[in-house]
C-alpha cells in the first residue's frame, strides 16, 4: 500500500537522511568526500516538518524536500559538522552543505521543492509523482501561488516529469565548472503557476 505522510517524525531522520544523500550522490561525494560521515551530518539537520514522504508497505522509500517562508527542510549546524568531519573538514562541509540545501531563493507566496528523492530500487513505479501531486496539493492547500524547483542541466529525466506536470523553465543559471566534476553545470529554475 503507497502512503503519503506529511511530515516525518523522529525515528525516520537517519532513513530519510540515508534516502537524500544517496539521490544527490553524484554531487556530493566529489565536494565533500566521506559518505557516511556526511550522511550523518545530513540527517542531523533535516527539518521533518518540511517534508513530505512516500512509504509502500511501511517503509519510507521517497522524499520532498520543500521550502517556503516556513522554514527549509536542510540546513547543516556547525556543530554537526564538526563532530562528524573535524574541525576544517566539518567547517568547509558545513559551508558547502548549507550551500546546497538552501539552493536559491524562494519568495513569499511559493513553494519551493528543495529537493525530490526516491530510492533507486524502487524509482520508475509512480512514487516521485505521487510525491509532486501531494506536493502541489499542499501549495494550493496553504494558499501558495507557484511551486518551484531547480533542476540540472543534465537531469533530462527528471526535467521530463517535471514538464508533465506543467512546470517551466524560467531561468537557466551557468556555473564556472566542468561538467565532469560534479555532472553538471547549469541548472533550470522551474514554476508551476497556479
Ligand atoms: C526524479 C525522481 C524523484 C523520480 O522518481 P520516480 O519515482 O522514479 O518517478 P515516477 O516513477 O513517478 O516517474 C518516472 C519518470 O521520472 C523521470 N525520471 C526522472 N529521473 C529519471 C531517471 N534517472 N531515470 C529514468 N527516468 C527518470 C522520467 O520522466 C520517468 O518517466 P517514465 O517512467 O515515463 O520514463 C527519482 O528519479 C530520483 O530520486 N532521482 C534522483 C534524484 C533527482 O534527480 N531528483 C530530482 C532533482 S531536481
Amino acid at each position: 500500500m503507497v502512503e503519503i505522510v506529511h511530515s516525518l517524525d523522529e525515528s525516520q531522520r537517519v532513513h530519510a537522511g540515508q534516502i537524500y544523500y544517496e539521490a544527490f550522490r553524484r554531487k556530493l561525494q566529489p565536494l565533500v568526500g566521506r559518505p557516511d560521515a556526511t550522511m550523518q551530518v545530513l540527517s542531523a539537520g533535516l527539518n521533518l516538518d518540511m517534508a513530505i514522504g512516500i512509504r509502500m508497505d511501511g517503509e519510507l522509500l521517497g522524499l520532498a524536500g520543500l521550502h517556503s517562508r516556513e522554514g527549509i527542510f536542510s540546513r547543516v549546524a556547525l556543530s554537526d559538522s564538526v563532530k562528524h568531519l573535524g574541525f576544517l573538514g566539518g567547517l568547509y562541509a558545513w559551508a558547502v552543505l548549507n550551500l546546497f540545501g538552501a539552493g536559491a531563493n524562494c519568495p513569499h507566496n511559493e513553494l519551493r521543492i528543495a529537493a525530490l528523492a526516491v530510492n533507486a530500487s524502487a524509482r520508475g513505479r509512480g512514487l516521485g509523482s505521487h510525491l509532486l501531486d501531494a506536493v502541489i496539493e499542499k501549495a494550493h492547500f496553504d494558499g501558495f501561488r507557484a511551486v518551484r524547483l531547480e533542476v540540472v542541466d543534465t537531469n533530462t529525466g527528471a526535467r521530463q516529469l517535471y514538464e508533465r506536470f506543467g512546470f517551466s523553465v524560467v531561468a537557466t543559471y551557468s556555473y564556472p565548472i566542468p561538467k565532469s566534476w560534479l555532472g553538471f553545470s547549469r541548472d533550470h529554475v522551474m514554476i508551476k503557476r497556479f
